[in-house]
């Protein structure tokens, strides 16, 4: 009798395991697909059944690298800051101002061969010191103008940045706020816009007002020494600032912060003209302590589901490029491999997931 108890406890207790490692194995796989068909950041998704442009080596390298956990590395940081800092000096120097530029003296285009005087007149439109002197920022975004940034949900996490940098006066608020955020301490601003969106500034100049009013009362950096096309519209600029009244604050490139980034990123091998990202994404690497990218990303397909994408998150306008991004974009996952910069290719926060389970198998999954 207490053999045959015994052999039936036995029987039981395993039964009562086998149900349970059964039900366990059941919904471990539930919460598995459930976790595979939610929005999961980029390192969690390998790509699958990608048509051959996300197949190409360069890509998958890319993804490869992208995907590993980033470790911010202090080591390597400050070592490229203060060769940044000891070569180009962007913090003296990026702008040009009455201090690092004297009156009467010959200010040198680093575009095409020219030369201006510096007139009195022109001395005043120089701000007085740079505006990064004794100023270094905990977290700072670059914001590059990539259509990765479409539906990217990622303006929260770009505004939460100490300093936010972006480029060619792109559109931020309204429509673009939940993907590109709205917060702006520097924004670049090419000519081509000027020339082409808003008239040279000869016509109606409010189009202009407004959208800088979209900056508040940001730096607005001029490339106003590269071209000498570029020279008399950035002063037109500065002046229907003033002339509004507006709070953004032009300020113009200084060429020579322009030749000495050339040449330091030329040992590096990049050899032709450096995009406004990248000078951009150098000039943060001086003043912040942790740089994250956003919406650098050059091949018109997405690295997640091979989606294509438009060439900028406000338009599909393909600019005609005398930059190597491409070139310049290896250099850049290089660092975020290295702990130097974090790239940000994957969408910001992740969709609520949609599931049919039973509300205990959420809890189970959580
Ligand atoms: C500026 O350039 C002009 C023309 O090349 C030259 O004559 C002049 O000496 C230069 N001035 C200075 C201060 O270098
Ligand atoms: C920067 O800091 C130094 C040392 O604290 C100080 O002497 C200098 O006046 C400061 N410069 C500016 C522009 O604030
Ligand atoms: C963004 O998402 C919306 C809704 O899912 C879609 O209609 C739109 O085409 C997407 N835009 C881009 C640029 O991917």
């Amino acid at each position: 009798m207490r053999g045959r108890r015994l052999r039936n406890f036995w029987i039981f207790s395993l039964l009562v395991l086998v149900s349970a490692a059964g039900w366990f194995a059941l919904y471990s796989l539930a919460c598995y697909r459930t976790e595979g068909n939610s929005q999961s950041p980029l390192k969690k998704t390998a790509p699958v059944q990608t048509p051959q442009y996300c197949r190409e080596k360069t890509v998958g390298n890319i993804l490869k690298v992208y995907s590993q956990d980033w470790i911010k590395q202090k080591g390597y940081i400050t070592l490229l800051r203060s060769e940044l800092n000891s070569k180009c000096n962007g913090v003296d120097k990026a702008i040009v101002t009455q201090t690092n530029t004297a009156m009467g003296s010959n200010i040198t285009y680093d575009a095409e061969k020219r030369i201006v005087k510096v007139t009195p007149k022109l001395f005043d439109t120089f701000v007085k010191d740079s505006p990064f002197i004794n100023k270094t920022f905990k977290t700072c975004s670059v914001v590059g103008n990539g259509g990765i940034l479409a539906n990217s949900s990622c303006g929260e996490e770009i505004d939460s940045a100490q300093f936010v940098i972006r480029c060619n006066l792109a559109p931020v608020g309204s429509g673009y706020r939940r993907d590109v955020g709205t917060k702006t301490n520097l924004v670049t601003s090419n000519p081509s816009i000027l020339l082409y969106k808003f008239g040279s500034l000869m016509e109606l100049r409010r189009p202009f007002v407004e959208r800088l009013g979209t900056f508040g009362d940001s730096l607005v950096l001029f490339p106003t020494f590269s071209y000498g096309q570029n020279t008399a519209v950035s002063l037109r600029a500065l002046y229907t600032v003033q002339d509004f009244g507006s709070p953004a604050r032009p300020v113009f490139m200084n060429p020579e912060y322009m030749r000495s980034l050339a040449r330091f990123w030329k040992t590096r091998g990049l050899k032709k003209r450096l995009s406004t990202g990248m000078m951009m994404a150098s000039l943060a690497l001086e003043l912040c302590d942790e740089v994250h990218l956003y919406g650098f990303w050059p091949y018109p397909q997405h690295p997640r589901d091979c989606r294509s994408l438009n060439n900028h998150y406000y338009d599909d306008m393909k600019a005609k490029s005398v930059h190597a991004m491409p070139v310049e974009f290896d250099q850049l996952v290089q660092f975020h491999n290295q702990g130097v910069v974090r790239l940000h290719l994957e969408e910001c926060t992740p969709r609520p997931k949609q599931s049919h389970l039973p509300f205990f198998l959420h809890w189970w999954c959580s």
